[in-house]
């Protein structure tokens, strides 16, 4: 079958975070010929226009949608299922709505917090939640940016009051893509839940804990830029992923289980999705993000952990694109 790869066009002087797609499409396309398909790659940029005429003269039976930045950003992302969908072109992952509300970190906040999900406090100049006591570590991060874009420990503010974090929110805008959010500090655990869609629904892959173990004290603990993607970093080097718990740690594996798949059913989640957790000292899981369409780069948190599962890159590959999405 014919599948149209595509990926936000990337510019010369991108950051190693954006260049990471084209990665994923040299994996993606090469797992879709070994499965016997014909992959095409389909740079997409901001003029839709020519993307829709691309896929006419194609006519790929579905498109494998790896886009994570229209023109360098995150917020122009849901245009892209948009598109497919007024095309009726069947497309890999999340739909339209889901990618829209899991993209934006506001949105999804508000989403997980009216469906009970815990998730840690926020405000922003315009969501101001006049009651939240600002005490203790606040972080200010990016509301439509992944990849931990602009996220490092000078993220996090100590004994910050509300003024303060909203002048910081002011200073960091534009280096954080827009708009931004000041949340609550979850100093604790690091887990990465991982869904792969299956004939049954949803299936967890095995979780992962990201340890900071060789952090010294005083350090603060975030997977920021740094640690995702400047190899030879020291956050790089000791930011370690395992797959392996004691058995003391079951019942907390069974709650952020739980949690991801109500996740997965409250954002109607398609194909194959990450769920970033922190557990604070008391034990109690707080949803950071919810990544709709995650990365698929060999040694990103997902593809780690279908290998763990035993799966292989083109296994992962033709279950994602079983339950391609149909147009609705
Ligand atoms: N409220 C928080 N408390 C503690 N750490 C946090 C918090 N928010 C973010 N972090 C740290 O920053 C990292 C990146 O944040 P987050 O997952 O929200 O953003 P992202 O840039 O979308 O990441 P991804 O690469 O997973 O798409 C987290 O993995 C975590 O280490
Ligand atoms: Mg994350």
């Amino acid at each position: 079958m014919k599948i149209a790869v595509i990926h936000g066009e990337v510019t010369a002087g991108a950051g190693r975070d954006e260049q990471d797609v084209l990665t994923q499409v040299d994996c993606v396309s090469r797992g879709l010929s070994a499965l016997g398909h014909e992959p095409v790659t389909v740079p997409v940029s901001l003029n839709l226009a020519a993307a829709a005429q691309t896929f006419a003269n194609l006519r790929p039976a579905m498109v494998f949608n790896l886009v994570e930045t229209l023109a360098g950003k995150g917020s122009l992302i849901h245009l892209v299922p948009s598109l497919l969908d007024a095309l009726k072109i069947p497309y890999t992952g999340a739909g339209t709505e889901a990618m829209l509300l899991t993209s934006n970190k506001l949105l999804a906040k508000r989403w997980l917090s009216a469906a009970g999900l815990p998730t840690p406090a926020w405000f922003t100049n315009a969501e101001t939640h006049e009651k939240l006591q600002i005490e203790g570590a606040w972080l200010v991060k990016s509301a439509w940016e992944h990849a931990s874009v602009g996220l490092d420990e000078d993220s996090v503010l100590f004994r910050a009051d509300r003024k303060r974090l909203l002048a910081e929110m002011d200073c960091r805008r534009e280096e954080l893509g827009g708009a931004c959010l000041a949340e609550a500090f979850i100093d604790g655990r690091e887990f990465n839940l991982s869904l792969l869609d299956g004939a049954d629904g949803p299936e967890l892959l095995p979780p992962a804990e990201i340890r900071f173990d060789a952090y010294p004290p005083g350090k603060v603990r975030v997977v920021g830029y740094r640690a995702k993607w400047e190899e030879g970093s020291f956050e790089f080097a000791n930011t370690p992923r395992t797959f392996e718990f004691p058995a003391r740690d079951n019942p907390l594996l069974a709650r952020l289980k739980d949690m991801a798949f109500r996740c997965w059913k409250l954002f109607d989640l398609r194909g194959y999705a990450r769920i970033d957790f922190r557990v604070d000292r008391e034990g109690q899981p707080w949803v950071l993000e919810v990544n709709a369409n995650p990365c698929l780069s060999p040694d990103a948190g997902f593809s780690a952990a279908a290998f763990r599962a035993g799966l292989t890159f083109p296994d992962v590959l033709c279950r994602i694109i079983q339950n391609t999405q149909s147009t609705r």
